[in-house]
């Protein structure tokens, strides 16, 4: 069987393309409540207040580009000819990168999900002209297509990202607390396996203690790093 590589990403990803993170140091769960906008209660209760939440990160995320470390991460697909990124992202910038086998475990700020007939599709208008917005087959309430605290994560992208942690080699871990889970298990049960864990991050996390290499560093200069070091790029 072939060799298999993956990338586990998180906040800090995008951090250096002006996207907050949510825990540290500006992130925006110093800012905000989560149970007061990252919840199906919380939405529930103010879908108004939920969506002019998301309706401000989507305009920055609407501005924000890939960096160099998206890009290196879609240079490695190339390189590579088994490459997963698993991300808890929803930013959707590896894919704007050019990364093609990418599962999204949270979801994805761009897609929107019908309360009414449960149509989901791509929504791409910032600023919002409406707030909520309607559903465009049956004008029902819409909500982001993301996973909040208390919901299950999508199943096939769990399922595939449980195996392919179970079978990779190689798990880079970048940007990442490591704190939310199931993701936060990811690099536990491939350590287990067997897998070598190479963490990039500028701070320790729940992670730190099982990485096999550690590199102190922002998401570019580190994977930058390594990639010189162990790939000769
Ligand atoms: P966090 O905000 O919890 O963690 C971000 C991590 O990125 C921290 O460990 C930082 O040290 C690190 N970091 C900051 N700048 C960096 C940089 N330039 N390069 C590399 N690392 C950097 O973000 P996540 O771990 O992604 O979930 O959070 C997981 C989940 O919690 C999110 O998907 C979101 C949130 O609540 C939901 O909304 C369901």
């Amino acid at each position: 069987m072939k060799e298999l590589f993956l990338a586990l990403t998180g906040a800090g990803i995008s951090a250096e393309s002006g996207i907050p993170t949510f825990r540290g140091e500006g992130g925006l769960w110093k800012q905000f409540r989560p149970e007061e906008l990252a919840t199906p209660k919380a939405f529930a209760k103010d879908p108004k207040s939920v969506w002019e939440w998301y309706d401000w990160r989507r305009r920055i995320i609407s501005k924000a580009e890939p960096n160099r470390a998206h890009l290196l991460l879609v240079e490695l697909e190339q390189r590579l000819e088994n490459f997963f990124i698993i991300t808890q992202n929803v930013d959707g910038l590896h894919q704007k990168a050019g990364s093609k086998k990418v599962i999204e475990l949270h979801g994805n700020i761009w897609r929107v999900r019908c309360l009414s007939c449960r149509a989901e599709y791509e929504l791409y208008e910032t600023p919002l002209k409406e707030i909520p917005p309607r559903c465009r087959y049956c004008g029902g309430l819409l909500r982001p297509a993301v996973v909040w605290f208390g919901e299950s994560l999508p199943e096939d992208a769990l399922t595939k990202s449980f195996e392919l942690s179970q079978n990779c080699s190689l798990f880079l871990v970048i940007g990442t607390s490591g704190m939310v889970y199931p993701a936060g298990y990811l690099p536990f049960i491939a350590k287990q396996r067997g897998a070598k864990i190479v963490e990039i991050n500028p701070e320790r996390t729940a992670i730190s203690d099982i990485a096999d290499i550690v590199i102190r560093e922002k998401a570019t200069k580190g994977l930058e790093q390594f990639l010189a070091k162990m790939l000769n790029f």
